[in-house]
């Protein structure tokens, strides 16, 4: 916990769009008066039949159902093209900036996107597609991974991006289980100048899938692919071929607009749904209330596409209110740790919104590589997916943003859309480490194991008690699975999975997951997925994966591994498995620690003890620390586990 406390600086209390008394009007307005306030605010949106109705959201199971805007009518594709082309027509909308410094960006303006999009929305009606279809897009951070989304919207296909570093194994899970019939994707990826091979991953993924009937590949490095007859179709080539004009599809506010796979405490992942009018709303007005958005800024969310923070504020919000987006296809630390801060000078850019772990990573690289840079025309620094340690708010504020610029740490989740706690640069005073105060119509609460509401100052679990607009609408195939996950822990409530402390000044500091999901570089992580990965290599037995602290992770994966009777502990099987975890998911769930264990420590009807597993990861090894172990069915498991710790 952080005692220092900033308050809006005097440039921002005089110009923003809200002030310190004008959030908490709008924050009351928003609770007591949320019909009115919500048909309000939808007007920022261009519907084809304006909505009528608001809430009509329950979570008690009777009647079970998270609607918003139902009777409205709109296209988000039109939302975020067609009706920017009269006012800012020849503004650039996407402004992409390469992996290598060495190559020129790209631009293009809203009149161009529409025509992009357009294109690629009539190659993929020639490829079949239809409203409601699943589309898989499987890219790299190239403007045609914007595009395809679009594209998607445009002609009411649903679409379901995979991160380009999963494996060709969980790109097919994904594939599966919302029953894609088109996937696209680019001949290859570039990140600090290495390539992935991600149409050769496709066509690894496609020999379990029979849904898939169409590839479309978009030329991205020139590289060598192998093209399948009448499976594979090159975007350029469709594109040159088809009108470019393409009518948006009505689409209703509760039409699906897209799926995202996240990790959940069990289980594989699940398709998050969101739908087309309360998500685009959700994500259009936290941008613009969070980041003070204002027409001309040069906006950059340093997210990749493949994950909400991508869709939510590289994509959809920002195109909404008609923003320059810019699109990075790199890392932060290539090929220099000052590549970030030079692009944010390269282009001139407003704000940045990035990851605690880039920051912490960044840090470490010393403090030259970021003041050789003029930085000047940042006026926000925003962060998000993890808690953020006061040191690394406190660098990225001195040293970034030379004391000049307000930090938006944004607290939210791939189900809630987009941002639900945060604070506004004129309205909020900072603490360092806290995300501050929940936006409108947010009702954040604090209860106990058994689900009592605390009030005042208190530390517990935190959950949302009514519906906001960008709430997820269902799990892709599973409605049940939706109810059990988040609203039956605490009935009545959504349960967000972490846990959160509220001080005396009513502000929020997430203190992190309290399931079993992990959170490693920004990334979330089902350590039951590492854990079924881990399985199913034929010399173990058992896995058991739990978080450790990690200084730049923030998180780091710890698994303990249990072999079968004839395989023996070496330095070359735990190379393989940390390898055969890198197939079966990707790189991002590398075990950082492998320890084999003869036993784990289980209590006598079964059940792992993860507390002592998490303890001994920690390094916490001393009999108070571990706690009482006389339930276990064999103490001696964990004298075991402690002599041999690895790491
Ligand atoms: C964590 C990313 C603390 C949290 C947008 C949440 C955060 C999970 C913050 C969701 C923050 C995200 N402070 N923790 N500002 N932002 N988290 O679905 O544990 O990838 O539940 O969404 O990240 O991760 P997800």
């Amino acid at each position: 916990m952080s005692d220092d406390f900033f308050p809006v600086p005097a440039v921002w209390a005089k110009n923003a769009l809200l002030d310190l008394e004008g959030r908490a009007a709008d924050y009351k307005r928003s609770i007591e008066d949320g019909h009115a306030y919500w048909l309000e605010r939808a007007k920022r949106l261009d519907w084809i039949t304006p909505p009528t109705k608001t809430d009509e959201s329950s979570f008690e199971e009777a009647d079970f159902g998270v609607q918003w805007f139902a009777d409205g009518e709109l296209n988000v594709s039109a939302n975020c093209i067609d009706r920017h082309l009269a006012t800012r027509g020849d503004q650039v909308a996407i402004l992409w900036e390469p992996d290598s410094p060495e190559e020129e960006p790209r631009r293009y303006t809203y009149r161009q996107v529409h025509e992009e999009v357009c294109r690629f929305a009539n190659v993929l009606k020639g490829a079949g597609a239809k409203k409601g279809d699943r589309i898989t897009v499987y890219m790299p951070m190239i403007p045609e991974a914007a595009f395809a989304l679009l594209a998607c919207a445009r002609i009411g296909a649903i679409h379901s991006v995979v991160f380009g570093g999963f494996s060709p194994e969980a790109l097919a899970g994904r594939i599966i289980d919302c029953d894609s019939n088109i996937v696209i994707t680019a001949d290859e990826g570039r990140r600090a100048g290495r390539k992935v091979p991600l149409k050769a991953n496709v066509d690894a993924a496609l020999d379990e899938c029979t849904s898939v009937k169409q590839v479309i590949v978009v030329k991205a490095t020139g590289g060598q692919v192998a093209m399948k007859d009448g499976r594979d179709l090159w975007l350029h080539e469709e594109a040159a071929r088809v009108p470019a004009d393409c009518p948006p599809e009505r689409m209703n506010a509760e039409d699906p607009l897209f799926i995202l796979y996240t990790s959940g405490s069990t289980g594989k992942p699940k398709g998050v749904l969101h739908t087309s009018g309360g998500y685009l709303l959700w994500a259009a007005l936290t941008h613009e209330l969070c980041f003070d958005y204002r027409p001309g800024d040069i906006w950059w969310c340093a997210a990749d596409i493949g994950w909400v923070t991508g869709h939510s504020y590289i994509v959809y919000g920002p195109l909404a209110n008609g923003a320059t987006t810019l699109m990075y296809e790199g890392v932060p630390h290539w090929p220099t740790p000052s590549r970030i801060w030079e692009v944010v000078d390269r282009h001139q850019v407003h704000t940045i919104f990035t990851a605690p772990t880039a920051l912490r990573a960044l840090m470490r690289e010393g403090d030259e590589f970021v003041t050789r840079t003029s930085r000047q025309s940042l006026r926000l620094l925003g962060t998000v997916g993890e808690p953020i340690n006061p040191e690394a708010w406190r660098w990225y504020h001195h040293v970034v943003g030379e004391d000049r610029c307000p930090i938006i740490d944004t607290w939210w989740q791939t189900e809630t859309g987009a941002a639900m706690i945060a604070p506004m640069p004129g309205a909020t005073d900072l603490k360092p480490g806290s995300a501050t105060l929940p936006l409108p119509g947010v009702v954040p609460q604090i209860v106990d194991g058994e689900g009592q509401v605390l009030h005042g100052a208190a530390e517990g679990n935190l959950v949302i008690a009514q519906s906001w607009p960008g709430q997820m609408r269902t799990v892709w195939g599973d409605h049940a699975r939706f109810f059990q996950t988040y609203f039956t822990t605490f009935p009545g409530k959504y349960t967000t999975g972490d846990g959160a402390r509220r001080d005396a000044d009513g502000y929020y500091w997430i203190t992190g997951r309290v399931d079993d999901v992990i959170n490693v570089s920004g990334h979330r992580m089902g350590t039951a997925e590492v854990e079924s990965a881990l399985v199913l290599h034929e010399s173990v037995a058992e896995a058991a994966v739990v978080g450790f602290p990690h200084d730049i992770k923030g998180q780091g994966i710890y698994a303990y591994v249990t072999l079968n009777a004839h395989d023996e502990p070496s330095e070359e099987l735990r190379k393989a498995l940390t390898a055969w975890v890198r197939t079966e998911i990707g790189p991002i769930a590398t075990p950082d620690v492998i320890q084999f264990a003869p036993g784990l420590p289980k209590t006598r009807s079964g059940k792992i003890m993860r507390r002592i597993l998490r303890k001994i990861a920690e390094g916490e090894v001393s009999p108070q620390a571990l706690g009482d172990t006389s339930t276990l069915a064999d103490p001696s498991v964990v004298e075991h586990l402690v002599a041999n710790r690895a790491g």
